[in-house]
């Protein structure tokens, strides 16, 4: 099933953009979408300049990074069902959209802190709050600060959705290191499924290894990345388009693959998923071919017809999916 928004936030993000047309909001989405390709996109910039901008974001990006992190949240309960989230801080959460994601994949959760320090995507945040059904939407806190020196309000949960890398790269290891220290339970790192993405996941994953943090997923490991040079792992969301996402951005399909690369580590140890599963199955007659990272490094799994359970498994089995020996 794909990643949706959920319908309230969803609606109340189309209604704040009526009276705006649909041609401002289209440009606005190919102005973000040219700024976020740019091939300077990691580093100190600022993407979102104009309501209509942001607008655009919510409409046609948010259900994306929605998507990303939705997953990546699900890769940690996976192998972590035991532990419970009652807090949240979002880094650079722009108008709360990993917030949500952390309230559908836990529903424990009670309190959240938005750090932000766009103020127009915090009133845009304040707003869908109020349309969210979620309870903690009702105690969701909002800090205007620049990550760089905002103190960090220590939560169960912490994430960093996609923000990271719009920080200066001399900057980004003290939020790191900062973002670890306020996490009492899990951090979680999204960041763009691109070379220059996975990149920034790695020295953040080797930095908070040294640390002493746990890696919880992707990897079934804590040992270096075994893919070769030029290769970067990442994973792909399915996210459902509303008509209105379609028409920003010219297309017709009802859904759209959002890349991602994130890194999970908890304060506990967890046992990681055996392996992970790298690219789309393959699945010719009678067999499913799996590219898997595993703790022995990288292997190709064949599972035949015969195999009955792991058969089943395999036919269903996904890019990004945990998978059991
Ligand atoms: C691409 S948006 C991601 C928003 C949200 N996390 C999501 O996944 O949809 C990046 C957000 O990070 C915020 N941001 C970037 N650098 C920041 C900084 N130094 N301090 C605070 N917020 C920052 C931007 O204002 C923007 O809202």
């Amino acid at each position: 099933m794909p990643y949706r928004l959920p319908d309230a936030i969803r609606h109340a993000i189309e209604e704040s953009a009526t009276g705006v047309p649909v041609a401002a909001l289209a440009k606005a989405s190919t102005e973000l979408s040219e700024s976020y390709r740019a091939p300077k996109h990691h580093g100190a910039k600022q993407h979102v300049a104009s309501r209509e901008q942001r607008l655009a974001y919510g409409i046609a990006r948010a259900p994306a990074t929605f998507g990303a992190v939705s997953a990546a949240l699900e890769a940690v309960r996976e192998v972590a069902s035991e532990i419970v989230v009652g807090s949240v801080t979002d880094l650079g959460s722009g108008p709360g959209t990993a917030v949500w994601a952390a309230a559908e994949t836990f529903p424990s959760l009670e309190s959240a802190s938005c750090v932000e320090r766009d103020g127009g995507f915090i009133e845009m945040g304040r707003e869908l709050a109020r349309a969210a059904s979620y309870p903690v939407a009702s105690s969701l806190r909002w800090v205007s600060a620049d990550l760089v020196s905002a103190s960090i309000p220590p939560a169960d949960l912490v994430i960093a959705a996609y923000s990271l890398s719009e920080v200066d790269p001399d900057e980004v290891e003290g939020i790191v290191e900062r973002a670890w220290a306020a996490s009492r339970v899990a951090l979680v790192i999204v960041e763009p499924g691109t070379p220059a993405g996975y990149a920034a996941i790695m020295r953040y994953r080797s930095r908070l290894i040294e640390l002493g943090a746990h890696v919880a997923a992707p990897c079934p490991h804590s040992d270096s990345c075994p893919l070769a040079e030029g290769d970067w792992c990442h994973f792909a969301a399915r996210v459902d388009r509303s008509s209105l996402h379609r028409r920003l951005k010219g297309g017709e399909f009802g859904h759209e693959d959002e890349k991602y690369s994130y890194v999970a580590v908890t304060r506990e140890a967890v046992t990681p998923a055996p392996a992970r599963i790298l690219r789309h199955p393959r699945k010719p007659p009678k067999v499913v071919e799996l590219e898997l990272c595993t703790t022995e490094g990288l292997r190709r799994g064949h599972v035949g017809k015969g195999q009955r359970d792991a058969w089943r498994a395999a036919r269903d089995a996904r890019w990004g999916d945990a998978w059991r020996f």
